[in-house]
């Protein structure tokens, strides 16, 4: 069984990024810069926009994070997102979700100008990626693929189940498979017999919040199965598949943690690095 290290993945993406970065400096005397907006004080929240922080600057790019408390008001934020629309050196915005009860999610994420929508969230980015145009890919599905394409670099007419149909995560994971040519199943908390469905699968992707949901004896041999769930549990933090079981019959398999979390990161600074690009045409 092959396990797929996410963290040297990460690494290696990070290293091509922090070259693409100081060539992009010596061509436009300028580098991309990432914004991220933090409200409230949610520990889970604060650790991602660190690592994040973190990982920007080690790879060249200007980082900058907003914070907020949890009583903002919404209009200062919507404001504070117009300011950065028009700011030059600002590429990519990222809002940390979740956000307070008091802030409607959809008006920010709408708020963002498309073109600097380093998520993948805005509707105009999920329309232009379910139509197989340039978007901004939401970074976890991102960094799944290139997990995948990393064991089985050829897709075509592979089996592929994504197991929940999230906006962030789900969804856009089953628009890349497609364009891979997978044929492509979409399952979810709801579906009749996940066990037969996941049986059929080649690639199985989990991301359904549902601790150790798939089991040894739900995964065909030689499938390639990625695990995009974090739960918090009694026994500590697992994925949405069961590790020692899926291990003894998948051909590779992610490991929680370090598995699909480092490849997140870094998929957020490529989609930043691809923003500023697409900028300076
Ligand atoms: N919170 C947890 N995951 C994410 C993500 O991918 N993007 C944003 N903006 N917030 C998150």
């Amino acid at each position: 069984m092959i396990l797929i290290d996410g963290k040297k993945a990460a690494a290696e993406l990070r290293a091509e990024l922090k070259e693409e970065v100081a060539e992009l400096k010596s061509k436009h005397n300028k580098v991309p810069g990432l914004t991220v907006i933090l409200i409230g004080d949610l520990t889970p929240s604060q650790i991602y926009v660190r690592n994040k922080e973190k990982s920007a600057n080690e790879v060249g790019l200007k980082s900058e994070v907003i914070k907020y408390s949890d009583s903002v008001e919404e209009k200062t934020v919507l404001e504070k997102i117009q300011e950065l629309n028009s700011d030059e050196t600002v590429s990519g915005i990222l809002v940390q979700l979740p956000l307070p009860k008091h802030i409607d999610k959809q008006k920010v994420i709408e708020a963002i100008d498309p073109s600097k929508d380093v998520d993948g969230f805005h509707p105009m980015n999920v329309g232009n990626l379910s139509s197989g145009y340039e978007s901004s890919i939401p970074c976890t599905p991102l960094g799944c693929y290139l997990l995948i394409k990393k064991i089985e670099p050829n897709l075509s007419g592979k089996k592929a189940v994504v197991v929940g149909r999230s906006n962030l995560n789900g969804k856009p994971m089953t628009q890349l498979l497609l364009k891979e040519n997978c044929t492509v199943t979409i399952t979810h908390s709801k579906t009749k017999d996940l066990k037969a469905e996941c049986l059929e699968a080649d690639i199985i992707v989990a991301a359904v919040g549902i601790p150790e949901l798939v089991r040894g004896d739900w995964v065909k041999k030689d499938a390639i199965v990625i695990d995009v769930g974090i739960n918090k549990t009694d026994n500590g933090i697992v994925g949405d598949v069961h590790f020692d079981e899926v291990s003894k019959n998948a051909k590779a398999l992610t490991p929680v943690p370090g598995g699909v979390g480092p490849m997140t990161i870094a998929c957020l600074l490529k989609n930043t690095i691809d923003c500023f690009k697409r900028s300076q045409i």
